[in-house]
């Protein structure tokens, strides 16, 4: 089969491999007929994850049909259409059972192994370990271009933005980065009825997606980025202030929009340590949140697509072929200039 293998920083490359059999009685072997680029294979490809080493396949996400079941597999078959989360979980450590498998004991206590700790998905086969409580089937309602979009960006800013930020019914939410997973936080905070979702962003084009994916209000960043945001709300600023980019300063720029007993929910991924004002904060009893995603929502997701709540496809601006893998990973890595959000990639 071909996949697209990792080489070393700066190095990929679409290559023949062997083939992706069931090596575990919990496993299956799912053919892949969608994937996506997150940017965290970006971050991989710049050398920035090292547990991820020479001859990995990347990707964690996919959707497709399983060709292989293992022994012990009893809720999938041969032929079953299927979404492969970014999370992979064995159903029964601690964490598990917690409902929090992102840190999944079993499977290397990170639920992230795809692209990462094992072969990924960005190939024309994956086995997929512990396929009984991992997998998902995917409705015939639900097509392959909404589902692949669950596999990663809607489940992280619903659950790390919107979930772990208690969005209520009436309140005012700002996302603070308008990219998939910020944009996710936006499209799923209206089904918590919050009255307005201000998004907040440098690039005119994901504003712009920002209000077809529900945002009521946009604000371009700028030196008066707080003070409009702020005057967007009853003077006291947001209920709930969800970060989406991973730097310290919009970090910061989330922390200055909450109004006292609000909250900040951080998704982003930082790579430097942040300072925040604790002697301006304490006082306001706000709360501040952070996490890996569980992808523990995809069921309800899914159903929310099915039903046509949620339009996820409004996700994908990108079509590309498996053998052009390389251009879409240049339009992706280029996103902002290229006014692309997600990429969908098929055989
Ligand atoms: N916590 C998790 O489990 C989890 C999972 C997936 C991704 N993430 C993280 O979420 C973040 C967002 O991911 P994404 O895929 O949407 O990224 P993205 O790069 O597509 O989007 C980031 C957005 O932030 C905007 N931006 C950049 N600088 C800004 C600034 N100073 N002020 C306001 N906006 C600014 C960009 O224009 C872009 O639209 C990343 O840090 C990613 O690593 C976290
Ligand atoms: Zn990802
Ligand atoms: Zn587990």
């Amino acid at each position: 089969m071909k996949a697209l293998v990792y080489h070393g920083p700066g190095n990929k490359a679409w290559e023949d491999v062997p083939d992706a059999t069931v090596q575990e009685p919990t496993d299956v072997v799912v053919k892949v007929e969608t994937t996506t680029i997150c940017g965290t294979d970006l971050h991989i490809l710049q050398g920035d994850v090292a547990a991820v080493t020479d001859g990995r396949i990347l990707g964690h996400e996919a959707v497709g049909t399983v060709t292989a079941v293992g022994d012990a597999v009893r809720g999938f078959s041969v032929g079953d259409r299927v979404l492969v989360p970014a999370i992979t979980k064995c159903g029964r450590c601690e964490y598990c059972q917690r409902g929090m498998p992102s840190h999944c004991q079993t499977v290397g206590g990170i639920g992230w192994i795809f692209g990462h700790l094992i072969d990924g998905t960005q190939a024309e086969y994956v086995r997929v370990p512990y396929a009984d409580t991992s997998l998902y089937a995917v409705p015939p309602e639900v097509t392959d271009e909404q589902a692949i979009f669950l596999a990663d960006s809607l489940p992280t800013g619903y659950e790390v933005g919107v979930l772990a930020g208690n969005v209520r019914p009436g309140h005012t939410v700002a996302v603070v980065g308008a990219g998939a997973v910020g944009l996710s936080a936006v499209l799923t905070t209206g089904l918590w009825g919050a009255s307005k979702v201000i998004a907040i962003d440098s690039n005119k084009f994901r504003l712009e997606k920002a209000l077809e994916f529900g945002a009521t209000d946009t604000v371009e960043v700028g030196p008066g980025t707080v003070g409009d945001v702020v005057a967007l709300t009853d003077g006291l600023g947001v209920d709930v202030a969800i970060e989406a980019v991973g730097y310290p300063e919009t970090l910061l720029t989330a922390a200055s929009l909450v109004r006292p007993g609000g909250t900040i929910a951080n998704v982003g991924v930082h790579g430097t340590p942040v300072e925040l004002p604790m002697q301006d904060m304490w006082i306001s009893n706000v709360t501040l949140t952070m996490g890996l995603v569980d992808t523990v929502s995809i069921p309800t997701l899914l159903k929310m697509v099915a039903s046509g709540r949620i339009p996820a496809e409004k996700m994908g601006t990108h079509r590309f072929t498996f053998d052009r893998i390389d251009e879409a990973y240049s339009v992706f890595a280029d996103a902002a200039a290229n006014l692309a959000l997600k990429v969908v990639i098929t055989p």
